[in-house]
């Protein structure tokens, strides 16, 4: 699967022909200055939760292509309060989507809108797909829910939150990757800000230290995973 970073915790994953964006933060985001969201596709958009470092971009992107916006209820409804149409919502759950499998799984975090709206709980994604499953934390600390990821799916990647102050920071990401049973991380939701800001030798030495293969993708950057 072709992965690409847009920065903070904004990706976008390309599977069985379908493009998903998650969590579209950009223009807000100095660090991803040189990304231009007019050139970014999407069929389909997931929601984490309502923040506004997780939507900041969304409604653009979703009015100009048409992509169905994904996430929880409360969340969803104020994305259709915003003119969005094509959407739809979920709770703690999972739904067969045209490219697979999408399971709304529990993040310990919070989830107001930026216009203070509610945005029901916060979560985090397990996608299982014909070309493999990988699972995105979202905004969380380190959650014993974690270890029911392993019963649902063998994740061949799993995307999370490493700064710290806000989420997991990277001693609690390898604990999490330890819950999940996966041993290729994808780092998120770090140097942002000046509270996420961490050594990237630190943790890529700190994930190799526990067998484990910490990815920090550049901003831009398209890998496969
Ligand atoms: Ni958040
Ligand atoms: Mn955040």
């Amino acid at each position: 699967m072709n992965f690409t970073f847009y920065g903070h915790s904004c990706f976008s994953i390309e599977v069985g022909g379908k493009k998903l964006l998650f969590d579209p933060f950009i223009t807000g985001n100095e660090l991803a200055k040189d990304i231009d969201i007019n050139s970014i596709e999407a069929d389909f958009i997931l929601l984490s939760h309502g923040h506004g470092d997780h939507v900041g971009d969304l409604v653009s992107i979703a009015k100009r292509t048409g992509a169905q916006v994904i996430g929880m209820y409360e969340t969803i409804n104020w994305v259709q309060a915003q003119g969005v149409e094509n959407c739809h919502g979920m709770n703690y759950g999972a739904f067969d989507f045209p490219f697979g499998n999408a399971r709304l799984v529990p993040a310990w975090h919070s989830s107001g809108l930026p216009d203070g709206s509610y945005g029901g709980n916060p979560g985090g994604w397990l996608i299982k797909t014909a070309e493999g499953n990988f699972y995105f934390a979202g905004d969380t600390c380190l959650s014993m829910e974690m270890q029911l990821i392993p019963r649902y799916a063998k994740v061949d990647f799993a995307i999370l939150p490493i700064g710290g102050n806000f989420t997991m920071n990277v001693e609690d990401a390898v604990i999490a990757a330890e819950f999940i049973q996966c041993n290729k991380i994808v780092g998120v939701h770090f140097d942002t800000f000046g509270y996420i800001k961490i050594d990237h030798d630190t943790a890529r030495k700190t994930f190799s230290g526990a067998g484990l293969h910490l990815v920090l993708p550049a901003i831009g950057e398209t890998i496969s995973l």
